[in-house]
């Protein structure tokens, strides 16, 4: 679906998840949301901050599970993912932020595989994901899932992308600096969500969401697989559709 702009498209977005907190809480229920980081989904949170303050929008029933951070990474750095998510949305919120999952960038190497595992069960224990939200880098991730990582790939540690260093070189002063590796949820993880929203905004997401939405399926653009799915909507801005 093309929007006029990106604020449209992102308040848009922000309604639909209030819709599934909103249903849910009816039904006496959980909502599990599966959240992104970088600048896409930032006024998808402006919007649902400005609707928990002006129209009572609570996030009491609210369980989240980012889909990524770097690794190793303090959560107390500025640039984790844990400072964006709290900067952006939970310090603004109602949410208990014992329902706040984020992956650990402070376990030791070989804790790694054990704490996927145990983030991919608490997903499924709780029934799975509702809505899982995304953004794509530029080489054609979502999440941390670089080229070459397989369709049906979990929760697990992954190398990144030289692009993807560079695009993160502002954010750490130098690329030198960024990390090498990341914790991410898997394509397949993802894929499991019972609804995937995937945003991108702007002339400099056009040529990847070209190949996203009609190249041919490839493990060298993960999000090709995401034409797999029956229940993924991509959101976008005339300007990233301007090549489609
Ligand atoms: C990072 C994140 C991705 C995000 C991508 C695009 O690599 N791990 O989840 O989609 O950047 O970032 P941006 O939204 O800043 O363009």
């Amino acid at each position: 679906t093309v929007y006029p702009d990106k604020l449209t498209a992102s308040k848009t977005v922000a309604k639909r998840i209030a819709d599934i907190i909103i249903r849910k809480a009816a039904k006496g229920e959980n909502a599990v949301l599966g959240l992104a980081t970088g600048v896409t989904p930032i006024g998808v949170y402006a919007e649902l901050v400005r609707l928990h303050k002006e129209d009572g929008l609570s996030f009491k029933n609210v369980i989240t599970f980012n889909l990524d951070e770097y690794f190793p990474m303090l959560p107390s750095s500025s640039q984790s993912y844990d400072a964006f998510m709290k900067e952006h949305l939970f310090n603004h919120i109602d949410i208990d932020l014992t329902n706040v999952h984020i992956p650990d960038g402070t376990l030791k190497q070989e804790e790694v595989a054990a704490f996927c595992l145990a983030y991919e069960q608490k997903i499924t224990a709780l029934g799975g994901l509702d809505l899982q939200i995304l953004g794509i880098g530029r080489t054609g991730h979502i999440g941390f899932n670089e080229p070459g990582s397989a369709p049906n790939s979990g929760t697990r540690l992954v190398s990144l992308d030289d692009l993807t260093r560079s695009d993160a070189a502002h954010d750490f002063g130098a690329k030198s600096k960024v990390p090498t590796k990341a914790i991410t949820m898997g394509i397949g993880t993802i894929f499991k969500a019972r609804e995937i929203i995937l945003m991108a905004w702007s002339a400099k997401k056009a040529p990847i969401l070209k190949k996203a939405v009609e190249g041919d399926l490839s493990a060298d653009v993960p999000a090709t697989y995401l034409q797999l799915s029956d229940h993924v909507e991509f959101i976008v801005d005339k300007e990233a559709a301007s090549e489609l």
